[in-house]
């Protein structure tokens, strides 16, 4: 039974640079430090704030890369730290989704109570926290719901030399059940407007891999991202695509890249489409 995704091994990845985020990334950043710091006991309860963190935007925005590399940089700067990260199969045996639930939570607990830093990510925790009350959703999605829940909620009551930090992800905020929304403190979008700069910053060097002859103008490139709504992963696949072309000797020009660019279906497009066909189906919202 694999509930939970293997603990990411970041090590290996290092640090991804992001473009676009800087706003997010600090103020992810700063509020951990805030969670960590002595302020925290008294001025969280003066604020209300929970120690917790959501990130929604569409696909390919950024948002787990961001988490990555703030626990990546956390548990660099720090040896009392634990990072534990939940990825939920969960049209798997959902009968056994709330005990594994339970055990993540008394594990949190006991290494937070030796006085580490903990740090639970959480990938697209959509699949697991949707809304209670859709009418198709299984009981035993409802009991994963409740469960977590309560052991966050139990979590949170107890007071730790640092606070258990916890972290998620999601493209749709609005399929979230609101008892769960309601429970991540700090929520930031995600969903990055590249400006040309920025476009350069982040497909200049794939550029400079495929082909040092390609000239391409950005402001261009910066239109059809704003009129495609594309997003920095989508950019990506395009310039991958021309590195395969390249690969099996197809040449090409700044023309056709322009036109790949303009023919690419935003990933951010077909998401807001699923979004609104859920939300017309979730009463709730
Ligand atoms: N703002 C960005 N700047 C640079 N690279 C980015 C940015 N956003 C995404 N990427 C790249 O796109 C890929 C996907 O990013 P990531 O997995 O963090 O997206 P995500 O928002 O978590 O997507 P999903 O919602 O589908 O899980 C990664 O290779 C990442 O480096
Ligand atoms: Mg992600």
């Amino acid at each position: 039974m694999h509930l939970f995704g293997e603990k990411k091994i970041i090590a290996d990845h290092g640090h991804q640079e992001l473009i676009g985020l800087e706003q997010q990334e600090r103020l992810v950043d700063a509020f951990c430090k805030f969670v960590w710091s002595d302020k925290w006991s008294e001025q969280s309860k003066a604020l209300h704030f929970m120690p917790t963190i959501l990130l929604y935007g569409p696909p390919g925005t950024g948002k787990t890369t961001l988490l990555s590399n703030l626990a990546a940089e956390l548990e660099a700067n720090s040896s009392k730290y634990y990072r534990e990260s939940l990825d939920l199969l969960v049209n798997k045996d959902l009968g056994e989704t709330s005990k594994a639930i339970k055990s993540l939570f008394d594990e949190l607990k006991e290494q937070a109570s030796c006085g580490k830093k903990v740090f639970l990510q959480i990938d697209d925790v959509d699949s697991l926290l949707s809304s209670r009350y859709l009418s198709n959703e299984s009981s035993g999605v409802r009991r994963g719901v409740n469960t977590f829940l309560s052991q966050l909620d139990e979590l949170l009551l107890e007071s730790y030399d640092f606070m258990p930090i916890i972290a998620a992800t999601t493209n749709m905020l609005s399929h979230l059940d609101s008892a769960v929304k309601r429970r991540f403190s700090l929520k930031v979008e995600v969903n990055p407007v590249l400006n040309a700069k920025e476009i350069e910053a982040l497909i200049s060097p794939m550029l400079d891999i495929i082909s040092k002859e390609l000239t391409i103008d950005f402001q261009e490139v910066e239109s059809l991202v704003h009129e495609n709504t594309l997003t920095p992963n989508d950019l990506i696949l395009v310039m991958q695509r021309f590195f395969l072309q390249d690969l099996i000797g197809n040449r090409f020009c700044e023309k056709d890249v322009l036109e790949g660019l303009r023919s690419t279906e935003s990933s951010s497009s077909t998401f807001e489409q699923q979004r609104k066909s859920f939300s017309s189906l979730n009463k709730e919202d």
